[in-house]
């Protein structure tokens, strides 16, 4: 990528201006983390109000080591896209219920969170400064990291005193590395994502690195990710550790109902709208494993996973393939409809799309 940044101060901010365009590998984009240009950064005292925020060059941030995210893991993380449309307009999918589910996950944290106004202003702002990051049309999307961590010092567990509002954005391709063919996944059979009264259903950053050892073994045996089963009866599916969960059986489509221990995905609430559309029945309900025997098709959902047909589910030592490892008809259909809408190539019937 050139580095042809210059500075530039306007009357309200004070950023670099970049070239318009990047020499990046369009074609192969993966998930992982390509710097931009800018991040975002607000602050947030013990009054409960974060300050007009600013958007500054990308870069390391500064923290005690007795931040209260460093110390006691009280952070949230949210994620969502941008996409290029064929015009060159840049297209956000539902950046409200970002702002809507950061609000609710900061309550159960007891972080102050930025309102839904400040939320969506923050991300156009990011989003319109890495402009030229947007991949073009087709080659993959924008994908926006809101984080909110307790930022102020504290050594005794409390609530910390100061909190940071950042988001950063990458350009990103497909999530797993069989990019848009059906993954392999294996139910877990030892450990649990969460339980019941914890914090399962909300997307805090602890959720994550206690999945990883689970994720790790899983890899090394040539899963793609690990679906976890309730803690209560272990029994009853939950979620995979970076999406929800979906079956279909003779065209009606279940999933996990949302109580606590599941996180409650937009991507997840979009399909579920979607399918309701087209006339599918839908079913938010208890799920159990066994039914995984004779679903007709499975597929995962998530921001950045989008809808991730599912080839195969591995439990107690048998394997049930799925759509001869192909995409199933359904999963398919509910793919193009949300896509389609995501990056704006048909009219937005659901009114989801925020055009910048
Ligand atoms: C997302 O889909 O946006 C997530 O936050 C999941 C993460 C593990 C990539």
């Amino acid at each position: 990528v050139p580095s042809t940044a210059k500075c530039h101060t306007s009357m309200t901010t004070s950023y670099m201006e970049t070239s318009d365009v990047t020499d990046l590998d369009w074609e192969n984009l993966g998930f992982g983390l390509i710097e931009t240009d800018f991040m975002y950064v607000a602050k947030c005292g013990t009054d409960g109000i974060f300050s007009k925020g600013e958007v500054l060059p990308f870069g390391p941030i500064a923290l005690s080591p007795s931040a209260g995210v460093l110390n006691y893991g009280q952070g949230l993380f949210e994620g969502l896209k941008a996409y290029r449309k064929t015009d060159g307009s840049i297209l956000l999918f539902r950046p409200e219920e970002n702002a809507i589910r950061m609000l609710s996950g900061a309550e159960r944290m007891c972080m102050p969170a930025p309102t839904v106004e400040q939320f969506v202003d923050a991300v156009k702002q990011t989003v319109l400064a890495n402009k030229r990051w947007v991949p073009p049309t087709g080659k993959g999307s924008l994908y926006i990291r809101p984080l909110l961590i307790g930022s102020g010092a504290v050594l005794g567990l409390a609530p910390a005193p100061e909190y940071s509002f950042i988001i950063f954005v990458s350009p990103v391709g497909n999530y797993f590395k069989e990019g848009l063919s059906p993954i392999n996944l294996i139910v877990e059979d030892k450990f649990h994502r969460a339980s019941p009264g914890g914090t399962g259903g909300v997307k805090t950053i602890g959720n994550y690195a206690s999945v990883l050892k689970a994720q790790k073994i899983a890899k090394g045996k040539g899963y793609s990710d690990v679906l976890y089963l309730d803690a209560v009866h272990d029994k009853y599916l939950e979620e995979v550790s970076s999406c929800n969960i979906f079956v279909v059986k003779d065209n009606v489509i279940s999933t996990p109902a949302i109580k606590g221990t599941i996180l409650p995905g937009i991507t997840r609430k979009s399909i579920i709208e979607v399918a309701q559309s087209k006339g599918f029945k839908v079913e938010e309900r208890l799920v159990c494993v066994d039914e995984l025997i004779n679903a007709d098709e499975v597929f995962c959902t998530g921001t950045a996973v989008v809808v991730s047909p599912v080839g195969s589910v591995t439990y107690m030592g048998k394997r049930v393939e799925y759509g001869n490892q192909g995409v199933g008809v359904v999963s398919q259909q509910l793919y193009k409809s949300l896509t389609s809408l995501q990056m704006g190539n048909v009219e937005d019937w659901m009114g989801w799309t925020m055009q910048l």
